[in-house]
């Protein structure tokens, strides 16, 4: 299959080397207005915009790697030409222009799957197969961490300090949509946020609390500029850039029968009667192997070749992003937003 990639920074990259391991997939041409290296590295077509790449025939599909302002108009110029596409995260800066794309994309046959790869993770599978099963009981309690020091050279890039970056859209995205993947939908949001360390325009740590559809709550503690072990990078040992370290969870999540640090998928329970004074059974639940970022171009793969419907669509996307606003309004107004008043446009 003939990908294309728009945006050849940091993630464009990425996805050319996910591209070039996988059999199915070769890279056929870079859009980026900023450089041609990735393109003459990999001696394929180079376009300045994504409007000439999708013009020009060269691909069967595009992954959109460019920074989240230009992911709507990208999306919604893939969709026009008919060519199939994965999308980046946050696929939208705000729900109104999520929105936007998400009522094309009904109406059309050409696919877009968004870029929310932790989803395609094994130890997300087996511990999705293991709420659902119950084995967990009733969700009652859940917890998340991200905590790491990102380069100060990363915010070299004058649109990761500005509305639309900020370490809510950039990373809390991918851990509330994957605390609304495993464990529901989330109705209500309260949040603080600081930007005191880095003084940017955005924020560079929130604390956010979550109330889900099925009445669990959550929390979760993120910041880009703590020294920290604590977050997925570390954790996973998904993506070889970060360090691994083993002994850490950055999610625990509880229910009335046993809980789970992930991703090690330690399951907690008691043996008979349960109370706090009875000591805790521990056992690994079994997961696959592989990376989240194989699986998920794997996916896109079968998407383009109309096997698969798209994992992540953009309509539950676009409830990620929404999410994240309602954090950003709690934070501003200090108070506990309801999710639905931001998707209720009209
Ligand atoms: N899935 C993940 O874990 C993950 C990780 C990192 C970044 N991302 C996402 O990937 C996107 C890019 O992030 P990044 O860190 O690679 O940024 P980056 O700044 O490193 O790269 C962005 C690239 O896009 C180019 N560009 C700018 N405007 C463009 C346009 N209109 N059309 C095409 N290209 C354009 C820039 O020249 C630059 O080369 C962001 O949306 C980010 O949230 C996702």
């Amino acid at each position: 299959m003939r990908i294309g990639v728009i945006g050849a920074g940091v993630m464009g990259r990425k996805h050319a080397e996910v591209i070039a391991r996988n059999p199915n997939a070769r890279l056929a041409a870079v859009a980026d207005p900023g450089s041609r290296a990735l393109a003459a590295e990999h001696a394929v077509p180079y376009f300045s915009g994504h409007a000439a790449l999708l013009a020009a025939g060269e691909v069967d599909a595009v992954i959109i790697a460019s920074p989240n302002a230009f992911h709507v108009d990208t999306a919604l110029a893939c969709l026009d030409r008919g060519i199939p596409s994965l999308l980046e995260k946050p696929m939208a800066t705000s729900y109104a222009e999520a929105a936007r794309l998400v009522q094309v994309a009904k109406a059309s046959a050409t696919p877009v799957l968004v870029g929310h790869h932790r989803r395609h993770h094994p130890a997300v599978k087996a511990a999705g197969d293991l709420i659902a099963a119950g084995e967990l009981g009733k969700l009652v309690a859940v917890n998340g961490t991200w905590l790491t020091k990102k380069a100060d050279s990363y915010f070299r890039e004058p649109w990761r300090k500005r509305q639309g970056a900020g370490v809510m859209l950039i990373n809390l995205v991918h851990d509330l949509d994957l605390f609304r993947h495993l464990c529901g939908n989330i109705v209500a949001v309260q949040a603080k946020v600081s930007n005191r360390t880095r003084g940017f325009e955005v924020e560079d740590t929130a604390a956010v609390i979550v109330e889900f559809e099925n009445g669990a709550l959550g929390s979760f503690i993120i910041s880009d500029t703590v020294v920290a072990p604590w977050g997925w990078d570390q954790a996973t040992e998904d993506d070889p850039t970060f360090p691994f370290n083993p002994t850490i969870s950055c999610y625990q999540i509880a229910g009335t029968r046993g809980s789970l640090a992930f991703p090690q998928l330690a399951r907690y329970h008691h043996e008979a009667l349960s109370d706090w004074t009875q000591p805790l059974s521990m056992a690994f639940v079994e997961k696959a192997t592989g990376d989240s970022y194989s699986n998920q171009l794997s996916h896109f793969i079968d998407v383009v070749r109309g096997v698969v419907e798209p994992y992540v669509t953009v309509a539950d996307a676009a409830q990620s992003v929404a999410v994240i606003e309602a954090a950003k309004l709690a934070a501003a107004t200090g108070g506990s937003v309801e999710v639905s008043t931001i998707t209720n446009l009209s």
